[in-house]
């Protein structure tokens, strides 16, 4: 072929590839409401409801109180809410740019769904959620066994939290897990 036509090709190329090649990381963070509007019959579990009783849910207002800045003030002379250090744990999608988050997110939702199952833009919709298999294509991440989730859990549940203690895995799963009903 022409060079030209080679050279248009080429250029043609490049443009194509590196969006495939990204096709994944374009999810971005719809929200725990979102997430609930499906997850909230008994039927399916009612995880809105178990993690709305959860702690997690309230991750962020936790860094809004006073104690929280007395903390964060000793260690990083600044408040808890604006110290990347304590975010990093107590919100979803920490440090991420703006873009990542859909309208709906809130960052007062603190640690929701998508920081335990991944942005969920690509795999919210009934028909890919019916599909494990398309499910996890999308970005939906599952953990195989009890071993592969204490091993997330502990990201955060470690000692560079300023207020831990111990993390028992048993006690703190059993707090939180949200399986959908057998049958
Ligand atoms: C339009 C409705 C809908 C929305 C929105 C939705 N889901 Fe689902 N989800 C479902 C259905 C239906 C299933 C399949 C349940 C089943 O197999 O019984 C499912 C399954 C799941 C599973 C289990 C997958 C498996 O097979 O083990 C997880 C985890 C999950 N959803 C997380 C989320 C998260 C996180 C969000 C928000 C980002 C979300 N879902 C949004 C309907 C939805
Ligand atoms: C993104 C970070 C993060 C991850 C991952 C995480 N947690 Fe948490 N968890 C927190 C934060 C922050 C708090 C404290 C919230 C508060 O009190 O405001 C918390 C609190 C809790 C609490 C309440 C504390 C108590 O003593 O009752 C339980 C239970 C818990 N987490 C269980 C788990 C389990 C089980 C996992 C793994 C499946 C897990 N967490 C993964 C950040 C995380
Ligand atoms: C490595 C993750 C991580 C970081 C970083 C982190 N936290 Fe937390 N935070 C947690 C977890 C997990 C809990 C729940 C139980 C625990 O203390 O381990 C928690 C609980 C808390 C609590 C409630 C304590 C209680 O006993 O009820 C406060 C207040 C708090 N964090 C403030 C902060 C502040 C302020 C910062 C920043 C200076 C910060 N955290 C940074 C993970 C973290
Ligand atoms: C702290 C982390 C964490 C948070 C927050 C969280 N999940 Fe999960 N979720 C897990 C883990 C771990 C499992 C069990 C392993 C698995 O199925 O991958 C699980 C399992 C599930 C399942 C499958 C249950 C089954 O029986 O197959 C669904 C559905 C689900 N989560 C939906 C949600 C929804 C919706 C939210 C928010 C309202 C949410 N999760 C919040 C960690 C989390």
């Amino acid at each position: 072929m022409p060079v030209r036509t080679y050279f248009l090709f080429l250029i043609a190329a490049l443009i194509v590839i590196p969006q495939v090649q990204f096709a994944q990381s374009k999810a971005t963070y719809v929200g725990v409401q979102t997430c609930g509007m499906c997850h909230k019959s008994a039927k399916q579990g009612e995880q809105l409801k178990v993690w709305q009783q959860s702690a997690h849910s309230k991750a962020y207002k936790t860094l809004q109180t006073k104690e929280a800045d007395e903390i964060s003030q000793k260690l990083y002379k600044k408040n808890a809410v604006d110290a990347k250090e304590c975010l990093s744990c107590h919100v979803t999608g920490a440090g991420l740019d703006k873009s990542m988050f859909g309208s709906k997110f809130k960052i007062e939702d603190g640690v929701q769904c998508e920081a335990c199952h991944g942005p969920g833009s690509e795999y919210k919709s009934m028909k890919i959620m019916k599909d494990k298999a398309a499910a996890v294509k999308a970005g939906l991440v599952l953990y195989k066994d009890e071993k592969d989730i204490e091993k997330f859990c502990v990201t955060c549940h470690n000692e560079k939290s300023p207020t831990f203690k111990k993390f028992d895995f048993k006690t703190m799963w059993a707090k939180i897990k949200h399986p959908v009903p057998k049958g």
